[in-house]
């Protein structure tokens, strides 16, 4: 009589079956090797290229129902979250599993506020880059030179070190962007100013001009918290498991942000949000909305900002955005694009294709209204991504350094290439 936590495998080749244990409805891929033919068989795999169906690790960060609409932090839902916290308190409690106490959050803004200051170096990095550079290149690349400024952040398996890495990167994260936007626009770096929000100092560094002390709109200033709040974790996503991946080889935190942070940048990931600026600037009209979507049925391209891998429903975190937007654009005057995106909403809600296929607005639906409404370029839309989302990809990270399975991510293939063939010398080729 099998184990009822099991699952028995029958291998129709050979006619034997197997007793798979079953651990949280999932079972281990390396417990179908055993499957074979010939004795001398590699054995059975799993093939799951985009890894839709594979868990790639045990985590207690975020949770994800995505067929409901549900995400959490450490258990709280992300609705309480944005309503009540705040992005630090948010950062520290995806790293260190709890909300902090009033001394322990006091000490961590102090830890966080002291590190957001930059080698002086960081300047001559800046300054080398074409002066139309992209800002996420040039935040990548830099972070990644931090490395080189840091060399005690390779030994990853101190955990004061490891500690000290984390303030100095959710520190400075912030600052590194506020110097790539400076960089882009021709203007004089801004120095941190410790005494103003992590949300405020960043403004302050991005857009502080002769002003002797400049004094974040409280609005806007508690809207990009709430940005950060809600991009702050997402689980297992291309970033996060960059992140992992790159970690699992011992890298050191700053090049491993780094890799995480070249896989944000893509279209299909956190630069999904200036894309869907792009595509409602060409749409430009409401009355172009209709034969927009007709074109995306076609297969001609995709809406931006509509769909996920894991949500086949509304992103919570759209909903919460969405709502927000009204405030902000009561402090900057409405976005002329908002029409457009409320329309395109209207109709692909109402559209079977979409509908059929669970495609819902995601978090970058509505988010890059707002950051243009507070006069960000679009451009800058992927770093105001990348710095909340620093704080998860090191929740990721150490929660993979501590944890029982930590081995180098290392994949199978199934090779179907050429089989063994000699070398032909090169006069002898076709
Ligand atoms: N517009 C039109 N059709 C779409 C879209 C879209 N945005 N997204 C998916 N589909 C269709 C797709 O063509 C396919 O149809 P069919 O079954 O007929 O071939 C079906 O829906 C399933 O798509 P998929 O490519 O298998 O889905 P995926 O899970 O691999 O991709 C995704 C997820 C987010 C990459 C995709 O939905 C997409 O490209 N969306 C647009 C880009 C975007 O907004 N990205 C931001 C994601 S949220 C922020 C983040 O976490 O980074």
């Amino acid at each position: 009589m099998a184990n009822k936590n099991s699952l028995t495998i029958t291998d129709n080749r050979t006619g034997k079956s197997y007793e798979v244990p079953i651990e949280h409805d999932t079972i281990k891929a390396m417990d179908l090797r055993q499957i074979k033919v010939k004795d001398d068989d590699f054995g059975m795999m799993t093939y799951d290229p985009g890894f839709t169906n594979t868990a790639s690790c045990k985590s207690k960060v975020t949770f994800i129902d995505g067929e409901k609409g549900i995400l959490r932090y450490r258990g709280y839902p992300i609705e309480q979250i944005a309503e009540k916290s705040n992005y630090l308190e948010t950062a520290y409690l995806l790293l260190f599993g709890e909300l902090p106490t009033k001394k322990q959050y006091e000490e961590w803004e102090y830890n966080i506020t002291h590190h957001t200051f930059v080698h002086e170096n960081v300047k001559k990095f800046m300054d080398g880059y074409q002066y139309d550079a992209h800002p996420m290149g040039m935040l990548v690349s830099t972070v990644a030179a931090f490395s080189t400024l840091y060399p005690e952040a390779k030994n990853i398996d101190d955990p004061d070190t490891r500690l000290h890495q984390v303030h100095r990167l959710i520190g400075k994260m912030p600052t590194l962007a506020a110097y790539a936007y400076r960089h882009k626009m021709g203007f004089p770096y801004v120095y941190p100013d410790n005494n103003l929000s992590y949300t405020g100092n960043f403004l302050n560094m991005l857009f502080k001009m002769s002003e002797p002390k400049y004094e974040p709109n409280p609005v806007l200033e508690r809207a990009l918290d709430v940005l950060f709040i809600l991009h702050a974790d997402h689980e297992q996503n291309c970033s996060a498991n960059a992140m992992r991946s790159i970690g699992s080889s011992n890298a050191d935190p700053y090049v491993a942000t780094a890799g995480a942070a070249a896989a944000l940048y893509g279209p299909l990931h956190g630069g999904a949000n200036e894309a869907v600026l792009r595509m409602l600037a060409e749409i430009g009209d409401v009355k172009k909305v209709p034969e927009y979507i007709k074109r995306v049925k076609a297969g001609d391209f995709r809406l931006m900002g509509f769909g996920h891998r894991v949500y086949k429903n509304y992103d919570p975190r759209a909903k919460i955005i969405k709502k927000m937007a009204d405030e902000v654009f009561e402090v900057t005057g409405k976005n002329p694009l908002l029409d457009i995106a409320l329309e395109l909403e209207r109709i692909a809600l109402e559209d079977d294709f979409f509908v059929s296929r669970k495609l819902y607005p995601n978090v970058d639906f509505y988010s890059g209204l707002i950051y243009q409404a507070m006069k960000f370029p679009t451009d800058m839309f992927v770093v105001l991504f990348a710095i909340p989302r620093t704080s998860g990809w090191l929740a990721q990270w150490l929660e993979f350094l501590d944890g029982p399975d930590r081995r180098i991510a290392r994949p199978r293939q199934i090779f179907l290439g050429e089989d063994s063939r000699d070398y032909v010398e090169i006069d002898k080729r076709k």
